[in-house]
């Protein structure tokens, strides 16, 4: 059996009468990357608070790192750490500066708080921007520093609050693979983010929060089969070829007007095959071939009935 590095049962907290999570249940194997995705205002800080023991819930069991949070939140402490979505990063010190900060503060005697100051630099691209105010750094790095200076006291599971929430796709992608490498080295990471996408490249699994509460959880691919949509489009060059191909098919709706097919399908490697195979043997052959495999934005949206622009 794998361990848990989180286990929430029945999360509930409210500000005044403004109910934020609503009964949240969550289980995080060691190791693992688990998303909590959900748009602006959904209680995903809130979540991350909790479980990080800046905020207390109003109920429900928390175990985290193997400790009740209620009981022995210096426990939960001691094992975690928290990059939040506002950086912690004091602008007027060095890069450099930050980090030994940080190392203060978990009291590592003062060589091995350089040693590991100038090693996470190096492994974060930020020697050169070690030695100026944090103040003059792009936005990417200062969210690098930020998670760097979370790396001092080495913990086991992190939790990252919308990591690249407002940063430029190369800056995201450079993030992603930090992440990515933190797992290779057994860590486990609890990601909030806003982004279907980010969600999809790195989570192991998945879970989808709205108003509070959670509205599906699965991997990319459970979430994605949730909903129907996938589909086949074919083009031809003519009427009498549409014609043969939807006969020879037996399904899918012609749009004669278009010229196209569109025959219902998960998208597989090996359902392609099979349609060109068979559409090859009878020389029915179509000019153009489009895929929509569903996406998790067609999950979000089919969940929750949201519109697109109010996720982004
Ligand atoms: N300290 C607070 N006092 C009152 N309301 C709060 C507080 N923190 C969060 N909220 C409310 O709780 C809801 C969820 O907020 P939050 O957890 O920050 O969502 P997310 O991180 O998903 O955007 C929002 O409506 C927000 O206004
Ligand atoms: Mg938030």
């Amino acid at each position: 059996m794998t361990n848990l590095a989180i286990a929430a049962n029945g999360l509930r907290k409210s500000y005044g009468d403004k109910v934020v999570l609503d009964g949240v249940d969550l289980t995080v194997p060691e190791g693992t990357i688990f998303s909590l995705l959900g748009p602006n205002g959904a209680g995903k800080t809130t979540t991350v608070q909790i479980l990080s023991t800046l905020t207390r819930a109003d109920g429900g069991t928390v175990q985290v790192a193997g400790h009740d949070l209620a009981r022995r939140p210096d426990d939960v402490r001691g094992a975690i750490g928290v990059t939040g979505q506002y950086s912690a990063v004091d602008k007027l010190l060095t890069g450099e500066e930050n980090l030994l900060l940080m190392a203060d503060l978990k009291h590592l005697p003062r060589g091995e708080g350089r040693r590991k100051a100038a090693e996470l630099l190096e492994r974060f691209d930020l020697v050169e921007a070690g030695r100026k105010p944090a103040g003059t750094y792009s936005g990417g790095m200062q969210r690098r520093l930020d998670l760097a200076m979370t790396l001092v006291g080495d913990p086991r599971l992190i939790f990252l609050d919308e990591p690249t929430t407002g940063l430029d796709p190369r800056s995201r992608r450079s993030m992603w693979q930090i992440v990515r490498e933190l797992v290779a080295d057994g860590v486990t990471i609890f990601l909030t983010t806003q982004y279907l996408e980010e969600a999809d490249e790195l989570a192991d699994r998945i879970a989808l929060l709205d108003h509070g509460r959670l509205i599906a959880e699965g991997t990319a691919e459970e979430l994605k089969r949730l909903i129907p949509g996938g589909h086949i489009e074919l083009t031809f060059a003519d009427a009498h070829l549409l014609d043969a191909a939807r006969r020879l098919l037996g399904t899918g709706v012609a749009d004669p007007e278009a010229l196209t097919l569109q025959l219902p399908s998960d998208g597989s490697v090996r359902a392609i095959r099979e349609l060109l195979s068979l559409l090859d043997e009878h020389s029915v052959d179509p000019t153009e071939m489009n895929v929509h495999t569903p996406d998790l934005d067609d999950v979000f949206l089919t969940l929750t009935g949201q519109q697109k622009e109010t996720l982004r």
